[in-house]
């Protein structure tokens, strides 16, 4: 595995490798690496001639009063997972080499952010889109690896490669979770004993939730109104949001019908953790 920390040694090796005809595969991460993360890449493999993994804090996509600090790092065991995953190039740039200077253009997304994580973190997506964008052009991949549990971010992107014609093919992969159903998530390791005790009522609320749904109820604030419900039995978090929209639109919805998201945010005391369900009506 090759450590690369240059955008310009990444596309020369890169267009190496595609005049070879390698197809590439390129999982973006912020590192800390987890089981979800080793998920993509192990698909990564199994689709791929080259696997190209990123690790990249992205400063654009926090907020001024989010974890962008806090967020846990440790390049070491990245590195020594990364190799163990059969990555070909560990791609990890600073902060200076990917904005040397402030961007003259950004992404702007316009659907899709004003509901979910988008209301409650304005222009997180539009830094996603930015960096996702700038990566694109820099690893130039056959196809790339996203997690359902970040759905929204996948929808994004979804539409970022739609409208902007970018010869990309998404995969989405499902939620990876700890055996008590907690989403595995870097931010974990910042939940406190006691948090982390009650964390997996989030995964617990969406399943009381695909029960009810599985016995036949249609009525989106019903479902939501039982979910936080359950939340707030087991829960010191604070709920920042749990909503109901089609997917991948995310547009509201009367009543159930179609392929929907159930997604949920909770606030603890130094995190603030994210959950989904996508579930398609008969
Ligand atoms: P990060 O949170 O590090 O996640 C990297 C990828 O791993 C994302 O596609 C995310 O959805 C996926 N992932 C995280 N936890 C998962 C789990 N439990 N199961 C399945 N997949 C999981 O998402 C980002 O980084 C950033 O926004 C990024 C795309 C790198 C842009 O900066």
């Amino acid at each position: 595995m090759r450590v690369i920390t240059t955008i310009k040694e990444m596309q020369e090796l890169i267009l190496q490798q595609k005049s070879q005809g390698k197809t590439v595969g390129f999982v973006p991460t912020m590192g800390f690496l987890h089981e979800g993360h080793l998920t993509l890449l192990n698909r990564a493999r199994q689709e791929n001639d080259i696997v190209v993994l990123s690790i990249f804090v992205n400063p654009l996509q926090f907020g001024p009063k989010e974890d962008y600090a806090e967020y846990p790092r440790d390049f070491e065991r990245d590195r020594a997972l990364a190799e163990s995953e059969m990555v070909d190039f560990l791609f990890y740039p600073s902060v200076e080499e990917m904005y040397p200077t402030d961007l003259s253009v950004r992404v702007t997304v316009q659907e899709r952010t004003d509901v979910l994580c988008g209301s409650s973190r304005p222009g997180h997506f539009d830094g996603v889109a930015t960096v996702i964008t700038k990566f694109f052009n820099i690893i130039m991949p056959t196809r790339a690896y996203f997690g359902k549990k970040d759905a929204q971010q996948v929808a994004v992107i979804e539409g970022l490669i739609s409208d902007f014609n970018i010869p990309v093919n998404l995969v989405a992969v499902d939620i990876v979770r700890e055996n008590d159903g907690l989403a595995k998530s870097s931010r974990n390791v910042n939940l406190l004993p006691n948090e982390r005790k009650e964390a997996p009522v989030l995964y617990q609320s969406l399943q009381v939730a695909a029960g009810a749904i599985d016995e036949g109820e249609r009525d989106p604030n019903k479902l939501i109104h039982l979910i936080r419900e359950e939340i707030g039995k087991e829960s010191s978090g604070v709920i920042d949001y749990v909503q109901i929209y089609s997917y991948p639109q995310l547009k509201p919805l009367e009543k159930l019908e179609g392929t929907i998201i159930i997604a949920l945010a909770v606030k603890f005391t130094k995190v603030r953790l994210i959950d989904n369900f996508i579930t398609k009506i008969d």
